[in-house]
């Protein structure tokens, strides 16, 4: 099979909890859902989360919660999953990139200060940072902006649960707690920290805003008495706003349980993955590396080395059964954005990035073998 950039973990246990969940009165909505949740937000430390069908799904439903419209102006980074951008579009919002920083491959925070600073007053409505490939965004910084110019953040975690970044207090502040953001969310896609095949999670401290969420999620459809604007009976419903289903199954949520208890495991593997990596390529001439010993936080989603010969690398890797990635081609640069006038030169940072970035084998159960043949065919490639 070779050794891909990225793959899934799933053990015995987890196995054992989706056949139990199976074996349940519950197929789509079940206890296993909030239990999930709950789980969930725990673990990142805020107050409320909603376990949706996938990362995409939890940002269209942010993007709607915070009233993303025709006419509506949003700042993301095109170093990105499509996603990120597509959903402020799915709500008829316009997209505006904002270039990276060339050390970190976030969004550049200066530059985001000068993007905004060149149209008038009110005229962006929020903003969406990426923790890209697993690198926390300083999120206290972002709010000052934000504050200043009256912005919504929605953290796009889907590379970072359990990773953070220090803030000015050197308190950790932990991807997708809210403690900055409005909403945060995350993807359970296979490749992720934790998997459950298709799923993903959005997180808040906004009881209004996680109120919505509910609501949008299930059809817009709500039970509640309390919200009903009159009541037939026992089985009487109301659809109070125009909502999609975007349920997770309760068997999803079932094997997000049992890999969320692997997590804290898992980041600590990957951790170790990196520190090896950096210590294999940190002297050489050809390779460079995401600044990470700077940041302790980061939760290596992906390992990203820049190289003069990135086809030829990519191409020799594949000839020994390795496979990396690239994360990613920009945003802007896809024809459905260059339709909506984005060219090639807008965002020269990120194109220069994209030119040399390879995601090399970077997941909890690559074993020390693997990764020894990995970092010995990079520098076999260099006659090293
Ligand atoms: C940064 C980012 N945002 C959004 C998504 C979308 O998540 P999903 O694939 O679960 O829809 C992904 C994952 O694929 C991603 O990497």
């Amino acid at each position: 099979m070779g050794i891909s950039y990225g793959k899934q973990f799933i053990s015995e246990e987890d196995i054992q909890e989706v056949v139990k969940s199976l074996s349940s009165d519950f197929l789509t909505q079940g206890p296993k859902v909030a239990e999930f949740e709950s789980k969930f937000a725990e673990y990142i430390g805020c107050k409320y989360a909603v376990a949706v069908s996938n990362g995409t799904a939890a940002l269209h439903l942010c993007a709607l919660s915070v009233d993303v419209k025709e006419g509506v102006n949003v700042i993301t980074t095109p170093i990105t999953f499509a996603a990120s951008a597509n959903c402020v579009r799915y709500c008829g919002g316009n997209v505006f990139f904002c270039d990276i920083d060339p050390e970190t491959f976030l969004i550049d925070i200066t530059k985001l200060k000068t993007l905004i600073a060149s149209k008038p007053k009110g005229f962006f409505s929020g903003i969406i940072p990426v923790d890209f490939a697993g690198m926390a965004v300083n999120l206290e910084e972002i709010k000052k902006i934000a504050l200043e110019n009256k912005l919504w953040i929605i953290e796009d975690a889907c590379h970072a649960p359990g990773g953070y970044f220090m803030d000015s207090k050197g308190v950790k502040q932990f991807c997708g707690n809210s403690q900055f953001a409005d909403l945060a969310i995350f993807s359970f896609h296979p490749v992720k920290h934790i998997a459950t095949g298709e799923g993903g999670m959005i997180t808040t401290n906004d009881k209004k805003l996680y109120e919505k969420l509910i609501l949008l999620r299930t059809h817009g459809i709500t039970k509640n008495e309390e919200l009903l604007t009159k009541n037939d009976g026992g089985w009487y419903y109301e659809m109070q706003e125009l909502g999609f289903n975007y349920r997770i199954p309760d068997v999803l949520c079932a094997l997000g349980i049992s890999q969320l208890k692997r997590a804290n495991e898992g980041l600590k593997r990957r951790r170790e993955i990196a520190k090896k990596y950096f210590d294999a390529f940190k002297n050489h001439d050809d390779i460079k590396i995401q600044p990470f010993e700077l940041h302790s936080g980061h939760a290596f989603h992906l390992f990203i080395i820049r190289v003069s010969k990135r086809k030829e690398l990519y191409d020799y890797l594949r000839t020994k059964n390795i496979f990396a990635q690239v994360h990613y081609i920009p945003v802007h640069t896809m024809p459905y954005y260059k339709g909506l006038g984005f060219k090639e030169g807008d965002f020269p940072v990120a194109e220069s990035y994209y030119r040399d970035c390879l995601s090399i084998p970077m997941y909890p159960s690559l074993t020390d073998n693997d990764q020894d043949m990995v970092i010995k065919s990079i520098l076999e490639f260099y006659g090293n």
